[in-house]
């Protein structure tokens, strides 16, 4: 079974490097490609790329953890990002992550055990003047209040 699905993930990624071409440009193209399919990337598959784009699997794994956006490990269906950057610091996030926590039971960097919620921090949303900023997948809100915040929450759950 798991051989047949290795055969997948190779047919798979031997059709993006068709689509998208064989070279150094196409790596990242075709990891958000299998990110948004698989919502991560397995080592299998890292493996695979390597190969098939005759590049050191060291290069492909350091492209990924370089990128928020893109996991070695199973996420959430849903990740909620708070920007953790100084300006949204400064304007509250510590209240909208204990709130968060405290809602779900879990800490940023964690998983509900149901895979529904995967909290995480980030960097810099561009939401500077309008912090605290929250990513949920690809929705940004800004001037989150912790009511807000389970607000959001409660939408997704
Ligand atoms: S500092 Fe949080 S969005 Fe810029």
């Amino acid at each position: 079974m798991l051989v047949f699905e290795k055969n997948n993930m190779t047919d798979e990624i031997e059709q993006l490097v068709n689509k998208y071409g064989k070279s150094r440009s196409s790596l990242l193209p075709i990891l958000q490609d299998i990110q948004r399919k698989h919502k991560f990337i397995p080592d299998f598959a890292q493996q695979e790329v390597a190969r098939l784009l005759d590049i050191h699997p060291v290069e492909v794994y350091s492209v990924i953890t370089f990128y928020s956006f893109l996991n070695t490990k199973p996420k959430g269906r849903n990740i909620i990002r708070l920007c953790q950057t100084i300006t949204c610091d400064l304007a509250g996030k510590e209240n909208i992550a204990k709130a968060i926590e405290r809602e779900l039971g879990i800490k940023f960097g964690e998983t509900t055990k149901d895979n529904k919620i995967t909290l995480e921090y980030v960097n810099c949303l561009g939401m500077c003047d309008q912090g605290p900023a929250l990513l949920v997948n690809e929705r940004v809100y800004s001037k989150v209040t912790p009511e807000k915040a389970i607000q959001i929450l409660n939408e997704i759950k």
